[in-house]
């Protein structure tokens, strides 16, 4: 059993071995974010099976687990496949310790993470020598009231801050940010469905991603070095030779 991280979404930045893996595999679990180009490098006979949880979907985390374990005792070669890399904020680490309970060994194949990826294909260094010695990830997900995300802290980190599954609460996190002392000025970029023919750039300051024209998936870049985005994907095209030219 192989515990696979399929990238941010383009193929071409799957890894070898997840290459490899999914194309020998019997049975794939995916993920919803799992992009079907990806799915397309399994065997046409292999049971592609999409374990993703929806809002108010059917899959809790239980079930999954379930799933998990019946395929793995299988006998067939299994991959479960997450989106970006397995644990980041993917619960790889819960499934590799629901299959240990239940004796089964699971290999690990690292992913490119859409936190890294997201902001590279727009441009953007998460790092800079002159403007970011630092970045944290965290996640969007939670923040309500009773979020165990100390954004108050986040807020008081410097260097660069990338927020996942935050599209959706980004009005709750700037205002906590900003409570927090982070100016409200500081530039801010969304990067969606990265790496994939629809990536789309959004850049502005953090007051205004409230209002902003974003969708899931997204990263939030939040940072001097958002100001480094543009279109890179745009830019790569019109640099590109036609091949007969
Ligand atoms: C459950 S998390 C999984 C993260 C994943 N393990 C990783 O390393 O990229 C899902 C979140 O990742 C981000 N994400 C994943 N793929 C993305 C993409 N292609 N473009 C932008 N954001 C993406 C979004 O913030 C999305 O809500």
């Amino acid at each position: 059993m192989w515990l696979v991280g399929a990238g941010p979404g383009d193929p071409e930045l799957l890894t070898l071995k997840a290459a490899r893996l999914i194309a020998e595999a019997d049975v794939v679990l995916h993920d919803r974010l799992v992009s079907p180009e990806i799915l397309a490098l399994a065997r046409p006979d292999a049971d592609l099976i999409d374990v993703g949880k929806r809002p108010g979907g059917s899959h809790t985390q239980g079930v999954l687990n379930e799933l998990l374990v019946l395929h793995a005792r299988s006998g067939r070669r299994v991959v479960r496949l997450k989106g970006g890399d397995p644990f980041l904020f993917g619960r790889g680490g819960e499934e590799v310790e629901v299959l240990a309970e239940a004796g089964i060994e699971c290999g690990i194949v690292p992913g490119i993470s859409s936190s890294l990826a997201g902001p590279a294909a727009a441009g953007i260094p998460v790092t800079h020598r002159q403007v970011a010695r630092a970045v944290t990830i965290v996640t969007g997900h939670e923040a309500t009231d009773s979020d165990p995300v100390d954004w108050s802290a986040v807020g008081r980190l410097g260097g660069t801050l990338v927020v996942l599954m935050g599209i959706e609460r980004r009005a709750a996190i700037v205002t906590k940010l900003v409570d927090a002392g982070l100016a409200a000025d500081t530039p801010a970029a969304v990067v969606m469905h990265a790496t994939t023919p629809r990536q789309r750039i959004w850049t502005g300051r953090l007051e205004q991603l409230p209002e902003a024209d974003v969708e899931s998936p997204a990263v939030m870049v939040i940072g001097a070095v958002a100001t480094f985005a543009h279109d890179a994907a745009a830019l790569v095209a019109a640099h590109t030779l036609p091949l007969d030219g």
